[in-house]
């Protein structure tokens, strides 16, 4: 059996999720090396999953011979810039989402990996939870009639730190880029215009960092479907995620995943229990899927199922949800360009 030899760039929260799914739960595959530009951190997750290799500068990692692969988990900032640097290096690239913030950059790193010929996936996981794939599979084998109505609702349990915020593009590219993602996918249809409302209801500091904490955006796809995504950085009963496609023979729904199915009912109310927390908890089987199935596109030279132009689009849809929410109208897709 050949095993991918795989080196993960970025040791923070997501580089630990991919990097202990490659080590212990995608047979083919083989964490070789890590690097973080805080070399703790690096040492700390080699330590713990047993890998010798440990880099605190990434272009090192990128020289290793023995690397085929690397999963660029890094900050959002340092995405663009490595996928060129690994893509010259010759190494097949899993890379987080967002590509970039700046979609020139996006265009160039994605230039640079078509020139160097190796395989790209974007971190887009929620594709590969298995409900949501059961919902797109359900549509698109005409399970709901022709699709009239999308329903996302994406709420997180607590926001992230201040700091986090301030680098992140807010809430239309950091957030609602997977909401955007999933509309996409789930309808299988692109989205033609955006009309973005938002506020600042959970936490000031988010307004004082030029962002906004709470959004509804409807969406108009190119068939004439019609859809809406609502966002909140505070859901006070955990992580809420929920889909529904209606359309003109029926409706297929995903409600939350909670940790256990049980209802207790007693003298004063029925009771369950509260959503899996956050992503790592709701999507851990999704971040499974989706490394197995980068491993298995490289190793078999398959194309891997979420390409670069879908890690490209969702941004330019987050790009006219800030122009829409800032101009109080709705913006098509084509009135943003690189
Ligand atoms: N798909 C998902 O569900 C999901 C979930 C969380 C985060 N993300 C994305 O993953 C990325 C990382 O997010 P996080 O929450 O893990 O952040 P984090 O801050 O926890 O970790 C980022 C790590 O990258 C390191 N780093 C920064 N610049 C680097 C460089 N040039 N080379 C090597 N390492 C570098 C930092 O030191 C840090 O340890 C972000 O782009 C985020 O949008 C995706």
């Amino acid at each position: 059996m050949r095993v991918l030899n795989v080196g993960v760039i970025g040791a923070g929260r997501i580089g630990r999720v991919h990097a202990e799914n490659l080590a212990y739960r995608v047979r083919q595959a083989k964490v070789v090396a890590i690097a973080d530009v805080f070399p703790e951190a690096a040492q700390k997750l080699a330590t713990d999953l047993q890998v010798a290799a440990v880099y605190s500068d990434p272009q090192k990692l990128l020289a290793d011979r023995q690397i085929d692969a690397v999963a660029i988990c890094s900050s959002t900032d340092t995405h663009a810039r490595l996928m060129e640097d690994a893509a010259r290096a010759g190494k097949h690239i899993f890379c987080e989402k967002p590509i970039a913030l700046d979609l020139v950059k996006i265009d160039e790193a994605l230039a640079a990996v078509a020139r160097a010929g190796v395989k790209l996936q974007i971190g887009f996981n929620r594709r590969f939870d298995p409900s949501f794939k059961r919902v797109r599979e359900i549509v698109a084998a005409g399970g709901v009639g022709v699709p009239h109505i999308l329903r996302i609702t994406s709420r997180d349990p607590a926001p992230p730190p201040i700091a986090y915020v301030k680098v992140s593009g807010g809430i239309f590219v950091d957030m609602t880029i997977h909401d955007f993602d999933m509309a996409r996918y789930l309808m299988g249809c692109e989205v033609e215009e955006v009309y973005a409302a938002g506020n600042v209801l959970v936490d000031p500091e988010i307004g004082d960092a030029g962002d906004i904490d709470t959004a509804v955006i409807t969406l108009r796809f190119a068939n004439g479907a019609l859809g809406v995504i609502d966002n909140s950085r505070k859901a006070v009963y955990g992580y809420d995620q929920r889909v529904e496609v209606f359309g003109s023979a029926g409706m297929a729904l995903v409600t939350n995943k909670t940790p256990d199915s049980v209802v207790q009912s007693d003298d004063v109310a029925v009771h369950s229990t509260k959503p899996l927390h956050f992503f790592v908890e709701r999507y851990a089987e999704a971040y499974v899927a989706e490394m197995q199935e980068f491993v298995q596109a490289v190793l078999e030279d398959k194309a891997p199922p979420v390409t670069g132009m879908d890690g490209r689009i969702p941004v330019v849809m987050g790009y006219a949800a800030w122009k829409s929410y800032r101009e109080h109208r709705p913006v098509k897709l084509t009135e943003i360009s690189a």
